[in-house]
């Protein structure tokens, strides 16, 4: 019989909601432990995992030799060095993007992450999602062509959104769109195309210097200098809009809101893909298999290294 694996969350905050289900659901992974800073918030999250040991210090947490894989979701920066202590532990790591808050960072962890040989994953759920294996495939099945450019817009009415209201999201110093939503379609394109190059940003602040950015527009380039425009704002007088388009030389598929596949051919009216559930690609299941050794698909610390160079470049070029 397969062992079950021992879990322990750090940050139970709004993404470490979802992610409790993915585990919930998992037949081989049990929540065993849960750390937050915040008392109240952890004794809310705790009743939907009434046996769960609790802490406020991670570093207690870490003690406890039983547990194999730490789900880390903290705001991005303290990533880096809870993520250091975690694999310190010699725990297996499922970390929140953005990766860190800084190449440096990014750097470090990537390389303590290589070194131990433990599963460093990250939580990218764009990489498992049905969306992406229909986009992946039309593009292998040179549905859209050679690939000309690709446009990424994103708007949103207000930042951070009214259910995201928290303390660092606005912050100029690990908060704003560019950090929290850019990571997945860098990657996203990473995993499509090849690695981006950043070529100029340009982010528009506003005067307070603790807020973050209100817009910006970047150019970048893949390999053979196929360019790609990335542009985004936020006090938009419109519902949040999300659109991520592909432009080939005989189509172009659009990825809108997330979820929505628009493929648009020749002279012929857009087509509404039907985004049926076919990725068998589950985080949880493939965090698991990668700890058993037996293959697993997970975006690791060298892929969020990558697209941190990326988001690094988009905020400071
Ligand atoms: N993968 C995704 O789709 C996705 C979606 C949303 C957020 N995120 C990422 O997840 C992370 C968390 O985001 P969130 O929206 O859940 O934030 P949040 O503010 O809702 O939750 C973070 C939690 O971490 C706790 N915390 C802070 N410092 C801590 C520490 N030292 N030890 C223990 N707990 C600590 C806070 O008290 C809070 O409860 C961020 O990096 C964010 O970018 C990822």
């Amino acid at each position: 019989m397969q062992e079950t694996v021992k879990v322990g969350m750090i940050g139970v905050g709004a993404v470490g909601e979802r992610v409790l289900k993915s585990f919930l659901g998992h037949h081989r992974t049990q929540v065993a432990a849960l750390c937050d800073v915040n008392e109240e918030r952890l004794a809310e999250f705790a009743q939907k995992v009434p046996e769960a040991d609790l802490y406020t210090d991670y570093l207690h947490m870490l003690n406890d030799e039983t547990i194999k894989l730490v789900y880390l979701a903290v705001p991005p920066k303290y990533h880096s060095s809870i993520a250091i202590d975690i694999l310190k532990s010699g725990k297996h790591i499922l970390c929140e993007k953005p990766l860190a808050n800084s190449i440096e960072e990014s750097l470090k962890m990537k390389v303590l992450a290589e070194r131990t040989g433990l599963v460093h994953a990250m939580n990218f759920p764009m990489a498992y999602s049905n969306e992406k294996l229909i986009i992946q495939q039309k593009v292998q099945a040179g549905e859209i062509g050679k690939l000309k450019r690709i446009e990424m817009n994103m708007h949103f009415t207000e930042w951070p959104r009214r259910w995201q209201q928290n303390a660092w999201i606005s912050s100029r110093e690990q908060g704003g769109f560019i950090r929290e939503v850019t990571p997945h379609f860098i990657q996203l394109i990473h995993s499509l195309f090849g690695e981006l190059k950043v070529i100029a940003s340009f982010v528009e602040y506003p005067e307070d210097r603790e807020s973050c950015e209100t817009g910006f527009v970047a150019r970048m380039e893949l390999e053979g200098g196929i360019p790609v425009i990335f542009n985004g704002s936020s006090g938009i007088g419109q519902k949040e809009h999300l659109s991520m388009k592909l432009f080939g030389d005989e189509g172009a598929i659009d990825l809108v809101n997330w979820k929505d596949v628009i493929l648009t051919k020749g002279d012929s009216d857009a087509e509404s893909v039907k985004v049926e559930a076919k990725s068998e690609l589950n985080l949880v299941a493939e965090c698991v298999k990668a700890m058993d050794r037996s293959g697993g698909f997970v975006i690791d610390f060298k892929d969020g290294h990558q697209v941190q160079i990326v988001l690094e470049s988009l905020l400071n070029s």
